[in-house]
This record gives C-alpha cells, sequence and structure tokens, in this order.
C-alpha cells in the first residue's frame, strides 16, 4: 500500500515514511540522517539543513491541518537534562508524542550519575532502553564524554559551547518569515556565547551574511568565527565581528539577542557592566530595516538585554520563534529516527 499524504512529496507505505519533501537535494540528504547524532552546527550539511528546514515546515502544516503523523509510532527518546528548560524539554516531549512516540525525562539528580556512575556507562546502558537522547549538559565535554558511550542517536539539546537545536529552529522561523535564508542579514548583539556560536556557523552554512556585535571581552570563539568565515565564503554569505552594536544592525533584517547572564553559569558583575551598552533598544532597531525582526531565544529578561518596548513590539518575533521549536525538533526526531 502506498499514500500520497500531500504536495510536499511525502509518502508513506505501511508507516513508513519514503520521502519527505519535493526538493531533490534535501530528499536525497534526508536518508543520511537516518541513525546520525547532532552535537554541534557543523555536523549537518548544508543540503541537510535545507531537509530539516523544509520537513519542519511540511511537519508544522500537518499539525495545523490537524493531521495525524504518527511516523514514529514505538519508537522512545529519553531526556537526559542536567539544567532547567522549558522549550528545548517540552517540544522533545511534545514532539516526540505528536510523531506517536514515546519520551521520558530524565533529571540528572534522578540518575546514578549522582553516585558515581560514570557518563559513558550512562549512555551504554540508556542506549539499550530508547532509540534516541536528547542531552543538556553544562560542559560541552561532558556532552562528548557521554557520546563516548552512546550507541543511538544523541542530540545536543544545550551546552556552553553550542546550541544547535535552537538555531536550527531559529532558520526555520527566519525562512517562514521571509521566504528563504540566502542573503539574508541577520546581527546578534550582546554575549558571544552558545547561541551566537550556533547561529553563526547555521546562518554562514545556509549563505546568510551575519554580523555579531559583542564587547571584546566576549567576543564569539575566534576559532569558530573562521570556521563560519569559511563557510559563508562556500555558501556566499559573510561573518563579521565588531564592538559596535550600530555597525552589525545597519540595514539588517534580523536583530538577535540572548539573556546576559547564561544558564548554568554564575553571576558575572563584570560582564553585566560589559554588555549593559549591548541593549536592543527601541532607536537601535530602528537601524534595522523597516521590516526588520527581533529575535530572542528566551528565557528573556526585559529592559535587561532588551527594551520590554522592543521585546513586545510589532517587530517582535519571539513567540512564534519558540513556537517553531516545535516543529524543528519533530523534524530532527523524524530524519533520525524514522
Ligand atoms: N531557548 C531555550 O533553549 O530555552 P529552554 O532553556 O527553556 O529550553
Amino acid at each position: 500500500m502506498q499514500t500520497t499524504i500531500d504536495g510536499y512529496g511525502a509518502m508513506v507505505a505501511g508507516g513508513q515514511v519514503y520521502s519527505w519533501i519535493d526538493e531533490p537535494s534535501a530528499r536525497a540528504a534526508a536518508p543520511v540522517l537516518r541513525g546520525r547524532s547532532v552535537i554541534s552546527d557543523l555536523d549537518l550539511s548544508r543540503a541537510e539543513v535545507d531537509a530539516l528546514v523544509e520537513t519542519a515546515l511540511w511537519l508544522k502544516t500537518q499539525r495545523e491541518r490537524g493531521q495525524p503523523h504518527p511516523f514514529l509510532a514505538g519508537k522512545s527518546l529519553g531526556m537526559l537534562f542536567q539544567h532547567p528548560s522549558t522549550r528545548t524539554r517540552n517540544a522533545f516531549q511534545a514532539g516526540m508524542e505528536q510523531l506517536g512516540g514515546h519520551a521520558t525525562f530524565l533529571g540528572a539528580r534522578d540518575l546514578q550519575l549522582t553516585r558515581g556512575e560514570t557518563l559513558p556507562d550512562t549512555a551504554q546502558i540508556l542506549s539499550r532502553y530508547v532509540d534516541g537522547i536528547a542531552a543538556r549538559f553544562g560542559a560541552h565535554d561532558e556532552l562528548i564524554e557521554f557520546m563516548g558511550g552512546a550507541s543511538v542517536p544523541v542530540f545536543n539539546a544545550l551546552t556552553e559551547r553550542f546550541h544547535p537545536i535552537e538555531a536550527l529552529s531559529d532558520l526555520l522561523t527566519l525562512h517562514d518569515r521571509f521566504g528563504g535564508l540566502k542573503g539574508l542579514h541577520l546581527a546578534y548583539v550582546g554575549d558571544g556565547n552558545n547561541v551566537c556560536h550556533s547561529l553563526m556557523l547555521s546562518a554562514a552554512a545556509a549563505g546568510m551574511h551575519f554580523s555579531v556585535a559583542s564587547p571584546k571581552a566576549f567576543e564569539p570563539d575566534p576559532t569558530l568565527v573562521e570556521r563560519a568565515r569559511e563557510l559563508a565564503a562556500q555558501a556566499g554569505g559573510s561573518v563579521v565581528v565588531t564592538s559596535e552594536p550600530s555597525r552589525a544592525v545597519t540595514g539588517v533584517d534580523a536583530v538577535y539577542t540572548d539573556v546576559h547572564e547564561s544558564l548554568g553559569q554564575p553571576d558575572d558583575p563584570q560582564k553585566r557592566v560589559a554588555l549593559a551598552p549591548y541593549k536592543v533598544t527601541s532607536s537601535l532597531m530602528a537601524e534595522a530595516r523597516p521590516t526588520a525582526v527581533f529575535m530572542h531565544c528566551l528565557p528573556m529578561q526585559r529592559d535587561v538585554e532588551v527594551e520590554a518596548a522592543v521585546a513586545d513590539g510589532s517587530q517582535s518575533i519571539v513567540f512564534e520563534q519558540a513556537g517553531n521549536r516545535l516543529h524543528m525538533h519533530k523534524a530532527l526526531l523524524l530524519l533520525t529516527l524514522g
């Protein structure tokens, strides 16, 4: 039995989805994602990112139409979180359930990790129970150590170095809003942190122009800036690092910021002072294009990294952005576990 679901070219036979999308390069890349982990943005080719975005758009349409899409029936996801999460955890959980599968939350404090069981041992054991693991660790090295024992796909649900599925979801939001990614200009203002790293690499690989304004002491990692510049050169984009917010945002399509105090890191008064001039204000937004949008990965602190008038203003798409997390997490689960 073979049934065409809709114009996106997705086909189902006996519950197995064979083809997700019309775009040939993405269709070719889709099977390559099966069984793969996503630890950093550098794990995905441009064609694979395109496949994820197209699949997420298709899944969003399915959900809006009320079409059931239980393509992961019988599959399970473990969610190991060392730090709190509202969006990532619930996007994985709800996404897995909407795809017909099951997700189990594994708080780090509830596991034998607290009694010294090693990360690779934990990964090896969980791999015998579940089909994939979403993991949020503070230190990126801990995630790499955990990966060492895993024999199922592992998804980076945030480390201090990268937040790749956030960046993928944000590309989806930009694609949804502007109808494509190549040539778009995204400016990031503030701490050159994990979110900045992931956005910079993903945007560069997608052929976008990315500018970041940070204080010198909180610029993104120069080795990642270099890598992003190589990716941008291949894809027709560019990467600019500056300490002047105004230079970064002039004429851009989207302005993005993140909290000045990163998750799991102790309060740093010097950092707060250094980042204070990098607040996204209405006057800074006025230097972007009139059609520009404001983005934030959330949670946000109004009137700290962004003026409340911007966060809640007509250019803000932060809740649309948060909503799109669901669709991108589902696309990732479907293409890797399906
Ligand atoms: N942006 C983000 O990752 O949100 P959570 O910490 O709530 O998952």
